[in-house]
C-alpha cells in the first residue's frame, strides 16, 4: 500500500476533550521525548497547572502487563502485525477511559509519553498494517480522543535519534530500514495535522529544545483561556 498518499489521512480523528489539555511526545528511540516530556510537567506544575502524566503502552497495571508482552518477547514471529496492533490499542483503550479522559473532565493537562500517532508511525508506515485499519482501531480504542498538541522530536530534518543503542526490547531490535519508515510516518502526519503536530529538532541541545516546547504550550494554553 501507498502510505504516500495523503487520501490514506481520511480517517482522521477529532479531539474532544473538555476541560483539560491533552499533549503527547513521539519520537524514535533517544529522541529525548521522555527528558522533554519530564522537563514540560515540572514546568508547568511550578506554574500551577493540575498535570497527569503517563506513558504508553503502559500507564495501568492491564497496560503495563500488555507492555511486557509487547516488548519482552525475543521472537518477532510469536506476534503476528495485526496482533501487535491490537495490543497497543487494547492498552491504550484503558489508559483513555480509566485515567485520561478522567483527567481531562477534571481539567487536567495531560502529558503523554506516545500515543495514537506511535501506532501510526510503527504498525502502520514501519510494519505495513494498513493506514485505515489502524487509525479505524485506534478510534473505537481512544472513542476518538486525539491530543490537542503533538510534539515528535528527533535530529534534523529527518528525524534521527542521536544514535542507535543495543536493542533493549523487540521492537528496538528492528532492522534501521524499518526506522526509517518510522521516521516517514512521523513526517507525513504532522504534514497531514500542521495544526496539531510540531516536529521539533532536537539538534540545538536539550535547553533550547524545552524553550521551544514551553513557549510553543504556554501560547495554546494562553489561547484556550481566551477561548481562541
Ligand atoms: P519504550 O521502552 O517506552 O520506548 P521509548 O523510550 O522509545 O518510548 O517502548 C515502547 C516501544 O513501543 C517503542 O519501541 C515504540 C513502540 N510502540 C509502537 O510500536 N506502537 C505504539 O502504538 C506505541 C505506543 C509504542
Amino acid at each position: 500500500m501507498d502510505h504516500n498518499r495523503e487520501e490514506s489521512f481520511r480517517c482522521e480523528m477529532i479531539s474532544s476533550n473538555n476541560n483539560g489539555f491533552f499533549i503527547s511526545f513521539e519520537g524514535v528511540e533517544t529522541s529525548g521525548k521522555t527528558t522533554q516530556a519530564d522537563l514540560l510537567v515540572s514546568w508547568l506544575q511550578v506554574r500551577g497547572h493540575r498535570v497527569v502524566q503517563t506513558r504508553e503502552p503502559g500507564g495501568t497495571s492491564l497496560g503495563e502487563a500488555i507492555r511486557s508482552l509487547l516488548l519482552d518477547m525475543s521472537d518477532e514471529q510469536e506476534m503476528s502485525h495485526r496482533a501487535e496492533t491490537l495490543l497497543f490499542a487494547a492498552a491504550r483503550a484503558q489508559l483513555v477511559q480509566t485515567m485520561i479522559r478522567p483527567a481531562l473532565a477534571a481539567g487536567h493537562v495531560v502529558v503523554c509519553d506516545r500515543y495514537v500517532d506511535s501506532s501510526v508511525a510503527y504498525q502502520s508506515f514501519g510494519l505495513g498494517v494498513p493506514l485505515s485499519a489502524v487509525w479505524d482501531i485506534n478510534k473505537f480504542s481512544t472513542e476518538d480522543l486525539m491530543p490537542d498538541l503533538t510534539f515528535v522530536l528527533g535530529r534534523g530534518a529527518d528525524l534521527k535519534s542521536s544514535e542507535r543503542r543495543p536493542p533493549t526490547d523487540r521492537i528496538e531490535a528492528r532492522e534501521e530500514r524499518y526506522y526509517r519508515r518510522v521516521r516517514n510516518g512521523y513526517l507525513s502526519l504532522a504534514r497531514r495535522f500542521p495544526e496539531r503536530i510540531v516536529v521539533v529538532d532536537t539538534l540545538g541541545g536539550v535547553r533550547r529544545t524545552a524553550g521551544i516546547i514551553r513557549r510553543m504550550v504556554a501560547a495554546r494554553l494562553k489561547d484556550r483561556q481566551s477561548g481562541s
